[in-house]
């Protein structure tokens, strides 16, 4: 058996799987989000390994395996948050997550230490206020005394391994998301650390995603029924580990991701970098090999948000039954038409990374008219969040990446209308995997081929993850969605600077 954990933004998920990947059981424990302001977003670090070490408790309890038949547990999670740790590995504040845009100010430092073009060589990135750095140099800042007792530093399921382990560890494909990793190296940038006056003894060591990184201690036994000594592996960041959930390693494939945030996510073998620092490129969970991502802050978040403030009065009851309050809201999209009667929405409620790398743009409901009803902004909200990923790949195809299969996953993915609009936005086939359990399976899979359960993660894809029928694109709502497409792309140009006005507006 082998179990992948995954750390993401409303819970930790945690499936343990025998050795064909096939789940034994799967159990999730949620968290809170906290937003003390206006673009700022953070979460306690004891919440996860809470929820981390009862998931793995509860999928042990519920499926009977001896603990002594679990070869491995890989760990998979939401990339860039600062987790700090004073000398006795005490957490000394909660960590500031993914999704925070505070540290404008700390990207502009870094660009003008490192300079744009060697920042972009190095990290493969520009400097940007969802990555590690800037939120490390604004906690060195506004909170010194915290900076000042800071020993280590590490990933949001890198806490995680240190707590089942003792190790500080992390592995290349989420540390490409700190902006401190030399991305075309595969290691901590000496160059970077050094004009950003960082000490790198607080990072800890880089390996390969399927590496053993340490074994289980007697301490994390006892909280989570795991056998003390079961080896932990690097795992990978969510993305990352999608990949392999979804069996995207190798190149030409590719996959979207709606989750809290969406991804269009594409493997490379050779490194491959946007000059404009458009769409990431990090290290990927195979081994010398990396991938490119546009990102959109609020995917499946503009979603929940709207299901949260503007529900309907049976999908709030749905939630106290067995029934998927998102299965209720497709139903509701489906009655508003292609296009939602011509409203558009913007999904920029955390700001947005690509195309426009920009954290103060908000959300926008644009061409509302008195005509619109519920179903249409639920609509919109959706068709929105889909040519914001189209932004994304559209970036990709300018890099002359193409993707021969392109395949879906996270929650948003499991709805059959969002696909669709997938589909129809892209004019692309859409795919999903058999399994619903991407990162947590990528992190499993990974766990088997440190554990010497597969050969190498190319194989151990080729042989379990299996492909369910592509969704067609229908032309007649692709030719629709083309035309969508061309107003959408205009609105963002147009607001920029009232967007930027906002922001600076004192209340
Ligand atoms: C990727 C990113 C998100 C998080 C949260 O760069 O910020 O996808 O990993 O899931």
């Amino acid at each position: 058996y082998i179990i992948g954990v995954d750390l993401g933004t409303s819970g930790t998920k945690t499936v343990l799987f025998d050795r064909e990947c096939s789940v034994i059981a799967s159990a999730t424990v949620e968290y809170p989000l906290y937003q003390p302001e206006n673009g700022w977003a953070e979460q306690e670090p004891g919440d996860w390994w809470r929820a981390a070490a009862a998931t793995i408790e509860q999928v042990i309890r519920k499926s009977r395996v001896d603990p002594a038949d679990i070869k491995g547990v890989g760990l998979s999670g939401q990339m860039h948050g600062l987790v700090m740790l004073g000398k006795e590995g005490n957490v000394l504040r909660r960590s500031i997550i993914w999704c925070d845009q505070r540290s404008g100010r700390q990207c502009g430092e870094i660009t003008e230490k490192v300079g744009r073009e060697r920042l972009i060589e190095i990290t493969a990135n520009p400097a940007l206020t969802g990555f590690t750095a800037a939120k490390l140099l604004w906690v060195r800042e506004n909170e010194p005394d915290i900076y000042k007792k800071c020993a280590h530093i590490l990933l949001p399921k890198d806490y995680v391994r240190y707590m089942l382990t003792g190790e500080f560890a992390t592995e290349v494909s989420d540390a490409s998301g700190m902006q401190l990793l030399d991305v075309p190296n595969r290691r901590w940038s000496d160059e970077v650390l050094t004009k950003l006056d960082i000490d790198p003894k607080l990072l800890g060591k880089v390996y390969e995603s399927p590496e053993v990184t340490g074994t289980v201690t007697q301490g994390a036994a006892q909280m989570t029924g795991l056998r003390p000594g079961t080896p932990v592996v690097g795992g990978a960041g969510d993305n990352a580990a999608a990949a392999v959930g979804t069996g995207v390693v190798t190149d030409g494939m590719a996959f979207t991701t709606l989750g809290t945030s969406g991804v269009v996510f594409a493997h490379t073998d050779k490194l491959s970098i946007d000059p404009r620092g458009r769409v990431h490129t990090f290290c990927c969970a195979v081994p010398g090999a990396w991938h490119v991502m546009g990102v959109t802050q609020g995917a499946g978040l503009s979603l929940k948000w709207f299901r949260d403030n503007f529900c309907y009065s049976e999908i709030v009851s749905a939630q106290g039954l067995s029934i998927d309050p998102y299965v209720l809201l497709d139903h509701q999209a489906e009655l508003s038409p292609v296009g939602c009667n011509k409203l558009f929405y913007l999904p920029y409620l955390m700001g947005e990374r690509t195309p426009h790398l920009d954290p103060d743009c908000r959300g926008v409901f644009f061409g509302l008219s008195a005509m619109h009803v519920r179903s249409d902004l639920l609509r919109a909200v959706m068709e929105g969040v889909a040519y914001s990923q189209r932004d994304s790949l559209e970036v990709l195809r300018e890099m002359g990446i193409t993707a021969s299969q392109m395949l879906a996953c996270g929650g948003g993915g499991t709805s059959p209308l969002w696909r669709q609009m997938l589909a129809d936005v892209y004019d692309c086939p859409v795919q999903t995997v058999k399994s619903k359990e991407g990162p947590a399976l990528g992190a499993a899979v990974l766990a088997g081929v440190g554990a010497g359960l597969y050969p190498s993660v190319q194989e151990a894809c080729a042989r379990l993850i299996k492909v369910n029928p592509p969704q067609e694109p229908i032309k007649e709502n692709a030719e629709k969605y083309e035309k969508l497409y061309k107003v959408y792309t205009g609105l963002y140009p147009a607001l920029r600077d009232n967007f930027k006005q906002l922001a600076e507006l004192e209340l």
